[in-house]
């Protein structure tokens, strides 16, 4: 029964491949010639979220072993997990600003390791005074991995960041196919009975109601590399249409990857009531739309010499939004029975000069107003 747990792993292996060297930023690679040559770099995409380090514990130390933690939760050991160890896990957007690497002082194994990042620092070896230093260019400051030479020890060492980027952001989203009928709800915002009292008079229906509209954006890489990052992309929204909603995909611009705007619908519509006939029931209602689809699209990532690299992945977009206000009065004797709000009482037929209007509220939450 073990087959069911272990044939969704096998499949995200299968589409998957490490980031290619293009994007790396040069190596530099500290210690000795033993061992065999490894490199342990994240799936194209992932980065490396924590490292454990180990080292020897007796008098000549050295560093033994590296166990390497990708975001996408699959784990590297490199040399041996054998000896003291410490280790760093690096926060959401953590990057690394710089690093140092040192022998062992015999031209045999690494050292040790030093690196400072913008939220902490991380130094793990043997003591190394009186020794070279060796600064490592660190690019983006994004770890992905590492490369070297190792047995049962880190012979040599070198690590593995993605170049230095000057721009970062998702493109070419394709939506996939849904319902664009899908995810609304219709609210009655206001319904008001216009009477006639005895005079002639005209009402205005009118009112506003504000609404919070939102896109966010979801995907299959949130590490380091993404957060932050814009989306050029259209998101879904309601169509324009009068009697009912439905979605469309917005034009393509950049976007955050949560934008929220607040928007006040307003309507109205002036009524004339001359006599019983003329009596109306006016209603204004909206669709609240709320929908999440799925999409595929590009991770673009240009580094600083200008050249493009693009990674394929995987997300979807969640979208709040409403249609506009759909307002109408019908004759009162022909409106179907549904709660009433309000109720405009005319002017009586005694009344001389302007028709003034007398609102008698039926909702019961407002009762308590009068
Ligand atoms: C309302 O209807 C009456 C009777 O048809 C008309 O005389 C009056 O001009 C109308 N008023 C408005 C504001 O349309």
């Amino acid at each position: 029964m073990k087959w069911y747990a272990t044939i969704p792993l096998l499949c995200s292996l299968a589409s998957a491949a490490s980031w290619s060297s293009g994007i790396w930023q040069n190596q530099y690679y500290i210690g000795g010639e033993g061992g065999d040559p490894f490199t342990a770099v994240a799936e194209e995409g992932q980065v490396v979220s924590k490292l454990r380090v180990y080292k020897s514990t007796k008098d000549d130390i050295y560093l033994r072993g590296i166990k390497l933690f990708y975001t996408d939760n699959t784990e590297k050991v490199i040399g041996s997990e054998l000896g003291d160890w410490d280790e760093h896990a690096f926060e959401a957007g953590e990057v690394v600003k710089s690093m140092s690497l040192w022998g062992d002082g015999k031209g045999k194994r690494t050292g040790r390791i030093k690196f400072t990042t913008d939220k902490g620092e991380f130094d793990f070896g043997k003591d190394t005074k009186g020794q070279q230093e060796y600064p490592i260019d660190v690019g983006s400051g994004i770890l992905i991995g590492f490369g070297g030479r190792a047995g049962s020890d880190i012979d040599q060492l070198a690590a593995i960041f993605i170049k230095g980027l000057k721009q970062r952001y998702f493109d070419n989203i394709k939506y996939a196919d849904f319902d664009i009928g899908s995810g609304f709800e219709l609210e009655t915002i206001k319904q008001s009975d216009v009477l006639y009292q005895g005079s002639q008079y005209t009402y205005t229906f009118t009112g506003t109601q504000t609404f919070t509209k939102s896109s966010t954006f979801t995907y299959s890489i949130t590490n380091s590399l993404s957060i932050g990052t814009t989306f050029k992309a259209g998101v879904p929204e309601v169509a324009e249409i009068s009697v009912s909603a439905e979605w469309t995909i917005s034009g393509t611009v950049e976007r955050g990857e949560t934008e929220t705007t607040t928007d006040t619908l307003t309507w109205s519509i002036a009524v004339n009531v001359t006599d019983e006939a003329s009596q109306r029931r006016c209603t204004a209602s909206y669709y609240k739309g709320n929908v999440d689809v799925s999409w595929t699209g590009d991770f673009v990532l240009i580094d600083n010499d200008g050249n493009e690299y693009r990674i394929p992945v995987s997300g979807s977009t969640k979208s709040v939004d409403a249609s506009k206000v759909i307002a109408s009065c019908e004759p009162l004797g022909q409106a179907g029975k549904r709660t009433v709000y309000e109720t405009i009482t005319g002017p009586a037929a005694a009344t001389t000069g302007p028709p003034t209007t007398l609102l008698k509220r039926a909702a019961p939450t407002a009762i308590a107003a009068f």
